[in-house]
């Protein structure tokens, strides 16, 4: 009696949001994991979320991130969060491709945003917000938009233009869009896990690979690449997800104290993205191990009127409307190039 007396009064608490002393009532824990290092846009917002939340609920919830991939690599993480061995992860947006949830796929669309400016005005307003509901039939709550950044090309090779793209094996993220971007280079993609790219480039697996330059620097692919091209040609960022069966049976007043710990922390990580990239890039010139080249606007215009012939290939794939609603919002024409 007393048992189940002390349990109701817990749970009431619980249900106010009202935080408990640790040693009143287990804390409830929350595993994040995500492929990333720790010093990159995403690993810094995840450790700031997990602190905020202890803060809030003043440790009732106990944030354990796993950077790096220590529990799960790319698409099995996605299977851990659905069975529940996970409860929220922050994976980039073309791995919602793969999982069924095709119109994510219209992130990966090279050029089809010029500025995180043009992106934020639909990842913030009501395309993001579709977006985020369309993963509730598959068991996961949509949170939150995090950035990273615009991606650039690198190789062992100077790649200039898109006759310097052929043949060469690029590693890819499990995409359709980038698949079609890097076949319209002349390029073979070849999918490997975010954990793998290191070895693959140094083994020769693969010849080269794009990201942000957090993620090139972080990973210290500017061992095993002698050349980079800043093209910014794509956009790569994330959704923050939840088990939704996990997040829907959490007291509303701790759903409360995590929501407001997610707005915080997708405020810190949209304001110091860009820098993290910026300072990054400084360092890979710093280490002068990967020559970093600047295109000409003559050599962007030709690298992008390749690329984009993915737009009118993969249509029928992501869906007519969410492009045009992309294009109407971004003022992208692609027939104008
Ligand atoms: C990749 O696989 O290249 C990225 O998705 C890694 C990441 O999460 O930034």
């Amino acid at each position: 009696m007393m048992q189940l007396l002390r349990s109701v009064f817990f749970s009431m608490l619980l249900a106010f949001g009202i935080p408990l002393t640790a040693t009143a009532q287990p804390t409830i824990v929350i595993k994040f994991s995500h492929v990333v290092a720790v010093d990159t846009p995403k690993g810094k917002a995840a450790d700031y979320f997990a602190q905020r939340v202890a803060e809030l609920t003043r440790n009732a919830v106990r944030v354990e991130v796993y950077p790096n991939s220590t529990l799960y690599k790319d698409r099995d993480e996605m299977e851990a969060l659905q069975l529940g061995a996970v409860q929220m992860l922050a994976p980039s947006l073309a791995k919602l491709g793969p999982l069924g949830i095709k119109e994510f796929e219209v992130f990966d669309l090279p050029y089809v945003f010029d500025s995180v400016s043009m992106l934020h005005r639909v990842t913030q307003g009501n395309i993001g917000i579709a977006l985020l509901k369309k993963l509730e039939p598959k068991g996961i709550k949509g949170l939150a938009f995090w950035d990273n950044g615009f991606k650039s090309f690198s190789a062992n090779r100077p790649l200039k233009t898109p006759e310097d793209f052929n043949d060469l094996k690029m590693r890819i993220q499990s995409s359709k869009v980038i698949e079609s971007q890097m076949r319209a280079l002349g390029a073979q993609p070849v999918v490997t896990a975010f954990s793998d790219v290191y070895m693959a480039l140094k083994t020769g697996v693969v010849d080269g690979t794009e990201n942000p330059h957090s993620n090139f620097y972080t990973q210290r692919m500017f061992e095993v690449q002698k050349h980079m091209t800043i093209t910014e040609h794509g956009y790569l960022g994330y959704v923050v997800i939840a088990n939704k069966r996990f997040w829907d049976s959490l007291p509303r007043g701790i759903r409360n104290q995590l929501t407001q710990a997610m707005n915080e922390a997708t405020e810190y990580a949209n304001r110091i993205a860009q820098e993290e990239n910026d300072k990054a890039l400084a360092r890979i010139i710093e280490t002068g191990k990967t020559k970093v080249y600047v295109p000409t606007s003559a050599e962007r215009l030709a690298l992008k009127r390749e690329m984009v012939k993915t737009h009118k290939e993969l249509t029928s794939r992501i869906g007519q409307n969410i492009i045009e609603a992309i294009y109407s919002e971004t003022g992208f024409k692609p027939e104008e190039l």
